[in-house]
C-alpha cells in the first residue's frame, strides 16, 4: 500500500500543553481523508507541522515520501494547502496573485496566466474590476485561496476549513473540482467542520480530540450505519464528559429576577 501521509508519534508541545499527543497516521494514495475534530483538537497543528509551517517537538512524519524535516521545493510544489489563516499579497489583484502563485510553482508564465483567469471564472470572482485583495470579502479571500492551492495540480492538497464562509454555489463549484482532482489520483486532507460535506466527500476519516488520535479508517465503517454527525459526537463527547448546563436558562423562572435588582 501507498501512503501519501505518514506520521509516527507526531507530538508537538507548547510549553507543557502537549497539542497534538504522538499521533500516528497513515493516508493512503488517492483517498479523500476527512480529519476531524473539536475545536482546539490539534488539526490545523498537524496540518501546519506537515507542511513545514511549524517543526514537531518530538516524534517523524513523511509526505510523499519524503522526511518532513528534509521536505525540499521539488516535494512542495507536489502539494497545494489552503491554511487556516489565509496569507495572501494584499495588495495585488486576484489575477495578479494567482499568476505570481503559478509562477512560483514554475507554470510557464503563459500557463499560469491562464490557468489564473480560469480559476478566477470558475470560482465567480472574475469580474473585481482592479480590486486590490485587502478589499476582497471573506468568502472571495478563501475562494481565492483555494485557487491558489491547485493552480499547479497538486498530488497532495491540504485544506483547513475550506468550506468555512462559503456560500451554497461556490461550496457545490469547489466539491465538483475536488472531486475531479481526486479523480486524477490526487490525494486530499481535509478539516471541516461541516460534516455534511465531509460525509458527501471523504471516504476515509480519522478522529482527533485533546491531540489524540481516537480512530481512523474508512468513513462507513466509522459511521456504522449512523449519520456520521451522531457517530462523530458519539465518540468526542466520552472525552468530555463535563457537565454541560447553564444555570439560568435551566429553569423556568429565573434565579435571578432582574427588575427586583
Ligand atoms: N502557537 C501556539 N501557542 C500556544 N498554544 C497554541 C499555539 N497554536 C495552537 N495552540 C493550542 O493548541 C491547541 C490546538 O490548536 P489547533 O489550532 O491545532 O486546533 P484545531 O483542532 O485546529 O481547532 P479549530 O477546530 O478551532 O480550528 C489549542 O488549544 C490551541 O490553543
Ligand atoms: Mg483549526
Amino acid at each position: 500500500m501507498e501512503y501519501c501521509i505518514e506520521t509516527y508519534n507526531l507530538t508537538k508541545s507548547y510549553g507543557d500543553i502537549v497539542v497534538t499527543d504522538a499521533l500516528s497516521l497513515c493516508i493512503e494514495k488517492g483517498t479523500f481523508h476527512g480529519f476531524l475534530g473539536p475545536n482546539g483538537a490539534g488539526k490545523s497543528t498537524t496540518i501546519k507541522m506537515l507542511t513545514g509551517i511549524v517543526a514537531p517537538t518530538s516524534g517523524s512524519a513523511r509526505i510523499l515520501g519524503c522526511d518532513i524535516k528534509h521536505t525540499n521545493a521539488s516535494t512542495k510544489k507536489r502539494i497545494g494547502v489552503v491554511p487556516e489563516e489565509l496569507c495572501l499579497f494584499e495588495n495585488l489583484t486576484g489575477p495578479e496573485y494567482l499568476t505570481f502563485i503559478g509562477r512560483m510553482y514554475s507554470l510557464p508564465r503563459k500557463l499560469a496566466r491562464d490557468r489564473a483567469h480560469e480559476l478566477l471564472y470558475w470560482m465567480d470572482i472574475h469580474d473585481t474590476n482592479g480590486t486590490l485583495i485587502l478589499e476582497y470579502s471573506h468568502g472571495m479571500r478563501k475562494k481565492l485561496a483555494l485557487c491558489a492551492a491547485i493552480i499547479h495540480d497538486p498530488e497532495l492538497l491540504f485544506l483547513d476549513e475550506p468550506f468555512e464562509g462559503i456560500d451554497a454555489v461556490a461550496s457545490r463549484t469547489i466539491r465538483e473540482v475536488l472531486e475531479k482532482l481526486l479523480a486524477r489520483g490526487a490525494t486530499i486532507f481535509l478539516t471541516s467542520h461541516i460534516l455534511e460535506v465531509v460525509e458527501r466527500l471523504c471516504s476515509h476519516v480519522s478522529i482527533i480530540d485533546k491531540g489524540k488520535l481516537l480512530w481512523q479508517g474508512g468513513l462507513t465503517e466509522f459511521a456504522g450505519g449512523k449519520r456520521l454527525d451522531e457517530a462523530f459526537l458519539q465518540v468526542v463527547s466520552k472525552t468530555n464528559e463535563s457537565p454541560r448546563r447553564l444555570s439560568w436558562l435551566s429553569s423556568k423562572g429565573s434565579d435571578c429576577n432582574m427588575e427586583q435588582n
